[in-house]
């Protein structure tokens, strides 16, 4: 049987003000989530054995998400968020108001709809694609990366059909544990309190 973990970043202070993409830090909920995480790890080393690679996105709410965290890590570019290109920044409420349409393109095809400049959630399934992979073949890896990506990397694991795969929810604050024995998936959900 294998192990391995999967969380968001904690709290940023864009998620506090409705802002997507860019690459703000932690809130102080945030930097809560981190140690709380730090600490669910060294609490439960039977339960739950602690990471032997930790993978995070080259943005600083997910490395430091993982900072506490003992063991060796990377920075790897596949788990940064999904690129919303001339979008990035925006709050959602802006986005419709400034670009109309393509907020009503994107609510039409949430998968298929690609942000002029940026990406989609079909890129981001083929971006995830060699990280899963990898993901399979090395022992109690901790990935900590980003919603969109987290749920492209989420769909490989439940089986789910790609228009769903934008809606699939994977909430902040929350240690996705996934057990398989390289075949079936086990996912069960720690919720941290912060
Ligand atoms: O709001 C946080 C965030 O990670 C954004 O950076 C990203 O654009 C968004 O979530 C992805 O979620 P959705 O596809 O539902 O807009």
């Amino acid at each position: 049987e294998q192990i391995f973990y999967i969380t968001r970043h904690g709290e940023s202070d864009f998620n506090v003000i409705g802002r997507i993409g860019g690459d703000a830090d932690l809130s102080p909920r945030g930097r809560k989530y981190a140690e709380r995480l730090t600490r669910l790890f060294r609490e439960n080393p039977q339960t739950l054995p602690g990471p032997q690679l930790i993978w995070t996105s080259e943005l600083q709410r997910t490395i430091h998400t993982a900072e506490g965290i003992p063991g060796p890590r990377a920075a790897v570019n596949d788990l940064n968020e999904i690129d919303a290109g001339i979008c990035e920044g925006l709050t959602y409420e802006e986005i419709q108001e400034r670009f109309p349409q393509e907020f009503a393109w994107r609510d039409q095809d949430k998968f298929k709809y690609r942000y002029p400049h940026g990406e989609s959630y079909l890129d981001l399934l083929q971006r995830v694609d060699s990280v899963v992979q990898a993901i399979l073949t090395k022992t109690q890896v901790l990935v900590v990366s980003h919603q969109a990506v987290l749920r492209c990397i989420m769909a490989y694991f439940m089986g789910t059909r790609p228009e769903q795969v934008p809606y699939i929810n994977v909430p902040l604050h929350t240690l996705l544990v996934v057990r398989t024995n390289g075949y079936m998936f086990e996912v069960e959900q720690i919720p941290l309190k912060v």
